[in-house]
């Protein structure tokens, strides 16, 4: 599994994990984020079932397993936190972040040890190590109770399943050119996203962040002045529609 390094500041770290090799073609290729500040870090969507053994491999090559003090679950999907079952008997004292109104439902995936901790639907803060993450609500974006991670240190959004596209797990990490890029989100977010209203309302909210890196659980990372091209793309897409 790929493990790169994106962003560092004096307190603070996002490493990226993705692009397996293992994985069975079926299977979406899925990105996984880790923040990492001093003895604590946040693991952010740490994927499905299948990927719990590349992942807990790779993480071990880069922190004491200990240090992962924090899971962040966007929303329910088994592309997300599958794997939670393998996790709640490997970090047991690690607490999960994840919508309130999923509880219920991801606690199906089996969670004995860890604590769920639910954020309520206006978002919230989380201080991992040195380093303040916001929860930004991304509601219906493209689950019910849905939110992204905002790092405004590093000026990093963790966006989920906003912005993500369907690459074959060779790809590079970084998009390069963007209108290239943008048909393979096309389909994606017009089946995957519901609601105009929801998208409309995400953007407003995204515009006023300060962000570098704008990074989605499938696909490419955005930088720069492609993060407002993403922006300005999703704002003219009409989405909901089965065709
Ligand atoms: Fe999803
Ligand atoms: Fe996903």
């Amino acid at each position: 599994m790929k493990t790169e390094l994106i962003v560092e500041t004096p307190t603070h770290k996002w490493l990226y994990f993705g692009r397996d090799h293992e994985k069975n073609e079926k299977i979406i290729d899925t990105n996984q984020y880790l923040v990492q500040s001093g003895s604590q870090s946040l693991l952010m969507d740490p994927g499905g079932i299948e990927l719990f053994a590349p992942m807990l491999a790779s993480l071990v090559r880069q922190l004491p397993i200990e240090h992962i003090t924090y899971l962040f679950a966007s929303h329910q999907d088994p592309d997300i936190i599958s794997s939670l079952g393998l996790w709640d008997q490997t970090l047991p004292k690690a607490k999960l972040y994840s919508p309130w109104l999923w509880e219920s439902f991801i606690r199906h995936f089996g969670m004995n040890n860890i604590k769920f901790e639910p954020i309520d639907d206006e978002g919230g803060k989380l201080l991992v190590g040195d380093v303040e993450l916001h929860f930004i609500p991304a509601h219906y974006l493209h689950s019910s109770g849905n939110f992204h991670v905002y790092d405004p240190v590093g000026k990093v959004l963790m966006s989920g399943d906003v912005g993500a596209a369907l690459e074959d797990n060779n790809a590079d990490i970084y998009v390069d050119d963007f209108a290239k890029h943008s048909q393979k989100m096309q389909f994606f977010h017009q089946r995957w996203m519901p609601s105009n209203r929801a998208k409309d309302n995400w953007i407003a909210r995204v515009r006023s962040l300060d962000i570098e890196y704008m990074c989605p659980q499938h696909g490419r990372i955005f930088r720069g002045d492609q993060v407002k091209q993403f922006l300005d793309w999703f704002a003219a897409l009409n989405v909901g529609i089965t065709n």
